[in-house]
């Protein structure tokens, strides 16, 4: 095993990247209930990591460890460098948290909740107006400045927080469920914001119930079920972890649709719709050699079409139904 490497240029998702998060078999349990049962995580500087589970899998829980807010029962968790358990402090001045239940004061103004974080922050004054002026201008709310932030819509205050979050420079800021309850038009402009942080060097470490959400921006993707991770990868690897994708070919000549099921022997056969569907890993080789083969052996079928799992299948494969994670062999929901 190599020990050690030489300096080579590295994009953020190369593991070898200096880490901004790092756990070991991180533990919590409220009462009886463990939440997470050994966690493991290394989220390269720069990137986008994404934790995917659905409610109440501990999304948030891992959030306020990492971010200091809770400690964990066991395990280590380095955050920037810092130790959660013994340098929370330093972890503190390195992030920035936008929690899933937003830190806006709604009874103020949005500049005067923006000024409010410059003073937490410790910025002289008139430097906490020019970030404040600055920040309320990239996220379009500079002509809602002077109103309640109570009088705002949730994107609009889904915005603002994310602005109170970086008021104080973060190098690695944590969003929680940062698009949940937007409409597909803020949602967009949430993840248009998300690309634009990690293009300033940030690192983002994001919880979603969205699949769709982490596939678009998520360099890594991890699923939490049960206390674990079920699964980490990007979203092909993912992907990849389950089968689903394949070719289907359907007919409408009974002839035509026998002669080729007895010919593709690996096909699986829907007799009642004369349908044959065709694993397939989704590349042009394989959609190529299967043209071939069906020129070449005289068969015509009426519609073809490709089928690639998406993350939904891998999410619902692995915390779901028949889940093939579950080492208890109990049945599940
Ligand atoms: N302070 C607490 N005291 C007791 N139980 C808690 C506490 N905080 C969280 N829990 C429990 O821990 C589990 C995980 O909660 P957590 O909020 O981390 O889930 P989540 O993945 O963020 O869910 P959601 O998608 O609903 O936000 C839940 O069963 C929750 O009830
Ligand atoms: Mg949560």
């Amino acid at each position: 095993m190599p020990s050690s490497v030489m300096p080579t240029p590295r994009r953020s998702d190369d593991p070898r990247s200096p880490a901004a998060v790092s756990t070991v078999g991180l533990r919590k349990s409220y009462g009886d209930k463990t939440v997470l049962d050994g966690i493991d995580l290394r989220i390269p500087a720069g990137s986008v990591f994404a934790l995917l589970g659905p409610n109440g899998a501990g999304k948030t829980t891992a959030v306020k460890i990492l971010s200091t807010l809770v400690t964990a029962d066991g395990g280590q968790a380095q955050v920037a460098g810092h130790d959660v358990a013994t340098s929370p402090d330093g972890v503190r001045a390195a992030v920035g948290v936008t929690g899933q239940f937003s830190a806006v004061d709604g009874l103020i103004t949005g500049e005067e909740n923006m000024l409010l974080m410059a003073d937490l922050h410790h910025l002289p004054k008139h430097e906490g107006r020019r970030v404040t002026a600055e920040l309320l201008e990239r996220f379009d709310l500079t002509e809602a400045a002077k109103k309640p932030a109570s009088t705002y819509s949730g994107g609009m205050k889904r915005r603002l927080d994310i602005a109170m979050t970086l008021v104080g420079k973060p190098r690695i800021i944590f969003l929680d469920e940062p698009t949940t309850g937007l409409d597909p038009r803020s949602r967009h402009n949430m993840w248009q914001i998300i690309r634009e942080l990690v293009s300033d060097g940030v690192t983002v470490f994001l919880t979603t119930q969205y699949l769709e959400e982490a596939d678009e921006l998520a360099d890594r993707i991890a699923v939490l079920h049960e206390g674990r991770i079920a699964a980490e990868g990007t979203a092909d690897e993912l992907k990849r972890l389950i089968p689903g994708g394949h070719i289907r070919l359907r007919f409408t000549d009974p002839d035509a649709y026998q002669s080729a099921a007895s010919a593709l022997r690996e096909a699986t056969r829907d007799d009642e719709a004369l349908a044959l569907q065709i694993p397939s890993d989704g590349s042009q080789r394989e959609l190529r050699s299967l043209l071939d083969w069906l020129d070449s052996a005289g068969v015509e079928a009426d519609e073809l079409t490709m089928h690639s799992p998406d993350l939904d299948d891998v999410f619902f494969a692995l915390t779901g139904g028949n889940d093939r994670t579950d080492k208890k062999g109990e049945a599940v929901r």
